[in-house]
């Protein structure tokens, strides 16, 4: 298939993973008439239940992969830790949208500080961690406290370890299984956002946010929109967003969460290849949601307006919510005004993402009221 031509309704796309950004995905494709198939290495997954075709294998199953790709259109991901050599066999079948690379790059904390740091973009200061003398010479590089995280396969905190300073550096590391590791500096936030950036085949750039972000134990809680930020902190985040996807020659949708110090630094904190979790209130609160336009993107379709309708908060319902039985959806449901988005999991386990739930209302502090009172009403 020639790069020029959009891929039109009624062709197939493949998503390779199968959580809920690949369902959301998968809703928006089939609204547009498309056919989705899905490769994850599990059964009845979230995205395969929204899918033409489900098929359960492993990332690392070359032939399997092959296989895939030579029965879709394009590829894409909603996992992004997929191997180079994976994504090398996809695009040999079919086109792979965002490329091999822009995936290689963001699935390793080490490679994606130092892409970064080349082309002058801020992150948290961090120090490279293979061996015990790293790790003493990055704990008196950046004091404590400090983060240390594995360099790849880390989601919702996992992979990760805070040095205070009673704490051993090399039990923390024991305890990440000596994994190659990044220190980062503990950074004194006065908040953090993230900015979902769109980029087409032509090269247009569009782009969602900034978000508030809240995070409760490593894991993002709470998303707000509008952000409050001041509007020259917000073009930092957004010129970044714009100067990374362009260095990637990136088609799809990408996530930069970022850290902003209390003295107005803006820094990168990590790219996240695919929609993104705080980008979920696109679907009830924007013209055009994240899915939708990460669909346009790899099908060389014109970009949608990413307009915020109306002020905005998301909350993540999380399987502890399930603790003791099913919670009370029509309680949260009660208001009109909140949307509740449930991912068709089986398991509802502690610290798994279950749904969510989205309200609008007249400001974010009305919304976001609104959407933890509907919360705690389950
Ligand atoms: N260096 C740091 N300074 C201060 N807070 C941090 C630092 N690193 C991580 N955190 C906190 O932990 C959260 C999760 O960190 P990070 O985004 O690196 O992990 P993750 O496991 O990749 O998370 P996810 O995939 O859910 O985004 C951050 O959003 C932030 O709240
Ligand atoms: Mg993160």
């Amino acid at each position: 298939m020639s790069r020029a031509q959009p891929i039109l309704p009624g062709s197939t796309i493949g998503v390779l993973g199968g959580g809920q950004l690949g369902r959301m995905f998968a809703m928006a494709a089939r609204r547009l008439g498309y056919r989705v198939h899905t490769l994850a290495p599990e059964h009845d997954t979230p995205t395969g239940q929204i899918s033409d075709v489900e098929i359960m294998a492993s990332y690392d199953d070359l032939d399997r992969i092959r296989e895939f790709a030579r029965g879709v259109d394009v590829v894409t991901f909603e996992f992004e830790n997929v191997s180079a050599a994976a994504t090398a066999v996809a695009e040999e079948h079919a086109l792979v949208r965002p490329n091999g690379r822009a995936l290689y790059v963001a699935q390793h904390r080490l490679r994606e500080k130092a892409f970064l740091t080349e082309r002058g973009l801020p992150v948290t200061p961090f120090a490279p961690v293979a061996s015990e003398a790293d790790l003493v010479a990055a704990v008196a590089a950046l004091g404590r406290p400090s983060v240390l995280k594995t360099a790849s396969f880390g989601y919702d905190g996992k992979g990760q370890a805070c040095l205070g300073p009673d704490d051993d550096p090399v039990r923390a590391w024991e305890g990440l299984g000596r994994q190659e590791a990044v220190l980062e500096a503990f950074i004194d936030l006065e908040r953090e956002i993230s900015v979902i950036g769109a980029r087409g085949v032509d090269g247009a750039f569009s782009h969602f946010g900034p978000f508030d972000n809240l995070h409760r134990d490593h894991i993002l809680d709470v998303s707000v929109a509008p952000s409050t930020m001041p509007a020259p902190l917000v073009a930092k985040a957004v010129d970044a967003t714009r100067a990374v996807m362009e260095a990637l020659e990136y088609i799809g949708i990408l996530c930069i969460e970022f850290f902003v110090t209390r003295d107005g630094a803006v820094l990168i904190n990590e790219l996240a290849p695919r929609p993104h979790n705080s980008g979920h209130l696109t679907f009830d609160a924007c013209r055009t949601s994240q899915f939708e336009q990460q669909l346009r993107a790899i099908c060389g379709l014109p970009l949608g307006s990413p307009e915020l309708l109306q002020p905005a908060a998301m909350a993540n319902l999380l399987g502890d919510l399930w603790a003791s039985g099913t919670p009370h959806w029509a309680s949260a449901l009660a208001d009109g005004d909140v949307k509740l988005h449930l991912y068709g999991k089986a398991q509802a386990r502690p610290g798994r993402k279950m749904g969510h739930l989205t309200a609008l209302a007249a400001t974010t502090d009305q919304a976001r009221t609104k959407v933890l009172a509907a919360r705690g009403r389950l």
